[in-house]
């Protein structure tokens, strides 16, 4: 029984579940050891009571049958529960044993599993054995009919590993709150089981053709950036959606070059004025962030980067780029610890819109609508799934995600929150977080 309960407990701290025929944990035998823990009650009854009757005392014979016999009675009940206990903490285990006889493969296979509420993780150990190894590699089939889904497939050197949503992943619906809604959690959900934290995984990269949903993700993300009491910059060179904003949010918004430049500048500026604050031997702290220093977070959006660049025709435009493209270099290899972030988007990220090797410093990716392969590793690069797995993204808004450190190896298929346009009134719910105190915190 404590072994039962040890191993109960080492599974709830997470470790490694093993399930082989040749490596039997607990659960093989946790009828037996449960049979064996009841017989072992009734003999100590049984001798209880035998103590008891040989006394000859009447008043140790009451005493003995008021203890002996309600435990006696319940113990049938306790065992019932205990066996439906253990029987459905091992699920996962009795049916992946099952698994190894019923899909024929060769008893010495061994089988790790994790799982968690979202999903659950089943890898199967490649021997050296290729009749075995062809076998792993082609159990979809039958590991949905055991689990009632199917599985994503993946094969690694050393494993095949079938992962199995446990829910179905559900799109955020983005509606107005009664009030403000302040925070200082930095995790944003991003639904679909999608959660943020830019400390985590800085910056932000989205990229999709025309109409495919943007700059609407973009205007949620900013209300989820005030609401963590951000200091928000925006670019829109096209001085379309976002550009609207500077009735609202005034010089923090820029569409002209110039002032795009002298927004970016801002950032920097600020950057560098935070890390001497931060490195200055009075206020040092070993391992610290802007959140330590009291810090909020600055963002700048820049939307539509592909147009801002193709802007620069004479001598001086082209200046104006270079000045602006160096000081988004600047914030992406120096943001983080400063917090200070930011958000690109673009039709199109070519390599002179941003050069890969800084696209790959941006935490969060994003590929909306169709994209053509080259446009999808021009955004996730290594973590481009194959080109045959590309998801159907006729859902408006649709489209691939990748956060870095997620744990995750590739993009995967994704829903951008939804808004519906005609009643969520995206400046309405601005001015709620946009309060004097909380918006100027330079
Ligand atoms: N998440 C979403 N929720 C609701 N509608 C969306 C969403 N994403 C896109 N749409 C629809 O698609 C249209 C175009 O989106 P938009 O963000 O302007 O695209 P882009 O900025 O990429 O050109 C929107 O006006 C809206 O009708
Ligand atoms: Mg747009």
């Amino acid at each position: 029984m404590w072994g039962l309960l040890k191993e109960r407990r080492a599974r709830i701290r997470g470790d490694t579940k093993f399930v082989s025929l040749y490596l039997p944990n607990n659960f093989i035998n946790y009828r037996r050891i449960l049979k064996f823990d009841q017989t072992w009650l009734i003999v100590i009854l049984l001798f209880w009571f035998f103590c008891g009757f040989v006394s000859n005392n009447w008043l140790t014979e009451i005493f003995v049958c008021v203890t002996g016999i309600p435990i006696l009675l319940k113990q049938y009940k306790y065992f019932k529960n205990l066996r439906h206990f253990f029987r459905y903490e091992y699920e996962t285990d009795y049916k992946l044993l099952n698994f190894i006889q019923e899909a024929d493969l060769d008893e010495s296979t061994v089988i790790v599993y994790e799982e968690n509420s979202s999903e659950l993780l089943v890898r199967f150990l490649k021997s050296n054995n290729p009749t075995l190894i062809n076998q792993l590699e082609n159990l979809e089939k039958p590991l949905a009919s055991v689990f009632g889904i199917t599985p994503e497939k993946f094969v690694r050197e050393q494993y095949v590993e079938y992962i199995f949503t446990l829910v179905k992943p559900e799109r955020l619906m983005v509606t107005a709150t009664e009030k403000s809604e302040f925070t200082d959690d930095m995790n944003i959900n991003l639904g679909y089981g999608i959660v943020y934290n830019p400390v985590k995984s800085p910056h932000v990269l989205i990229g999709g053709g025309t109409g495919s949903g943007k700059s609407i993700f973009i205007s949620f993300f900013l209300i989820e950036l005030m609401k963590r009491h951000a200091t928000v910059f925006i670019c829109d060179p096209k001085n379309s959606d976002l550009g609207n904003l500077e009735h609202y949010l005034d010089d923090h918004v820029a569409v002209t070059p110039n002032n795009i430049s002298r927004v970016t500048r801002l950032v920097v500026e600020e950057m560098k004025k935070r890390y001497s604050i931060m490195n200055d031997p009075m206020n040092f702290k070993y391992g610290s962030n802007f959140v330590d220093h009291g810090f909020n977070p600055l963002w700048l959006i820049f939307d539509e980067m592909g147009a801002f660049q193709a802007s620069a025709t004479d001598k001086a435009g082209k200046k104006i780029v270079e000045e602006t493209m160096a000081n988004i270099k600047q914030i992406i290899l120096l943001g983080r610890q400063a917090g200070c972030f930011i958000l690109v988007a673009a039709q199109q990220m070519r390599a002179e819109t941003l050069n890969s090797d800084l696209r790959d410093n941006l935490g969060l990716r994003i590929a909306l609508g169709a994209n053509s392969p080259d446009g999808y590793r021009m955004i996730f690069n290594a973590h481009t799934p194959p080109t045959d797995s590309f998801p159907d993204v006729s859902v408006k808004g649709s489209g691939m995600i990748y956060v870095e450190g997620s744990g995750e190896s590739q993009a995967k298929y994704w829903e951008s929150p939804f808004i519906d346009t005609t009643k969520f009134n995206f400046i309405e719910e601005l001015l709620k977080y946009k309060t004097a105190d909380k918006y100027f915190s330079e």
